[in-house]
């Protein structure tokens, strides 16, 4: 097991930025930076051994400080949309930037995949390589109430696993959701619509036009939308408007680190599983990638040739009394783990 620790460029303003790389003795690699907390790479085997590099990205700072569609971030502190962009506490109204339309999405103008974050920990042990990242949230930043001190630190395993670990605290009422956007892709290249996937949720959140929830959820049953057996991405994707962009819920929800997710893609034989304690995850196709980036290696990303599955509360909770609370308390300590577990067959 090994982490280690170069230079990655600058930001704009002239701020230094590393790279860290974590390998385990299996040879999976996986390369996080302090910008945007972001996973730029992770490389896992196929079944004849070769690795490959599973997610979409850039080969350098530059593209990650350009713009992009949250290609490997950590996303706060509100992963998703909060509808109107704006929400209640304790009966004052909070107004957020709306940079989706009339909705606020993935935190906002400048979110947490856009500031820089501080090294707080970089280590290797006999099972495990781990770095943690920590960032200061001021009060009002991005319109949310509270100075948010919280850190997201990546482990992976000698078991071949990378897990994701959120903590927070604050000093006002305020509301979080964390989450990694990390866009997959297991065969390294090409569309993502043979791959096969299966869902532990038999129900997902309806949403009106501008993708927020309308409270209502859903069975999946006898529509597109079931995966809970394993299915193509792209068998049933042209009879969901726009492609996949959809919250399910999750059949655990109760908090416990239960597997939510499996994919699996025939050609390369990886298989990835998802472990989450979170209620909620996204499934969203890559629909509004669309060739203008240029990634790794001079890759071109085509609509469908990446997909996340970001584990987090569902959207628009600030809004929606029914769905679970995303409130966080002065004194709470918030934390919250998502593991992807990776092997072939
Ligand atoms: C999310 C959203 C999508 C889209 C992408 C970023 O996953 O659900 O609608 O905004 O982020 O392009």
């Amino acid at each position: 097991m090994s982490a280690q620790k170069e230079p990655f460029g600058q930001t704009t303003d002239g701020r230094q930025i590393d790279l860290y790389t974590l390998t385990n003795t299996n040879g999976l690699r996986a390369r996080i930076t302090n910008y945007g907390a972001i996973l730029v790479s992770l490389e896992v085997p196929d079944r004849d051994g070769n690795l490959g590099d599973i997610t979409l990205g850039f080969d350098a700072l530059d593209g990650y400080l350009g713009e992009h569609p949250y290609f490997g971030a950590t996303v706060g502190r509100y992963a998703n949309r909060i509808g109107k962009a704006r929400f209640v506490l304790n009966g004052v109204e909070y107004k957020l930037a709306a940079n989706n339309d009339e909705n606020h999405l993935h935190g906002g103008v400048k979110g947490f995949d856009k500031v820089v974050w501080k090294l707080e920990d970089l280590k290797s042990e006999s099972n495990k390589a781990v770095v943690k990242l920590s960032y200061i949230s001021e009060d009002g930043e991005e319109g949310y109430p509270g100075n948010l001190a919280c850190s997201v630190t990546y482990t992976l395993t000698k078991d071949d696993e990378l897990q994701f670990s959120y903590e927070a605290q604050t000093d006002k009422t305020t509301v979080i959701n964390l989450t990694n956007h990390s866009y997959w892709n297991l065969a390294g290249q090409g569309d993502i619509l043979g791959h096969e996937l299966t869902l532990n949720a038999e129900k997902y959140t309806v949403v009106d036009a501008g993708l927020i929830p309308t409270g209502e959820n859903q069975s999946v049953k006898d529509t597109p939308m079931d995966f809970t057996l394993p299915m193509s991405i792209g068998s049933r994707i042209e009879q969901v408007e726009g492609g996949y962009d959809h919250n399910y819920v999750l059949n655990s929800g109760d908090g416990s680190l239960a597997l939510a997710a499996k994919v699996y893609e025939p050609t390369s034989g990886r298989v990835m599983e998802i472990y989450t304690t979170e209620p909620g995850i996204q499934f969203y196709t890559g629909n509004f990638l669309d060739g203008s980036l240029t990634g790794k290696a001079g890759k071109i990303y085509n609509k469908h040739y990446g997909f996340c599955l970001e584990t987090q509360h569902f959207p628009d909770s600030p809004n929606k009394p029914e769905f679970p609370p995303v409130v966080l308390l002065p004194g709470q300590k918030y934390s919250t783990e998502t593991a992807h577990k990776f092997y072939t067959r």
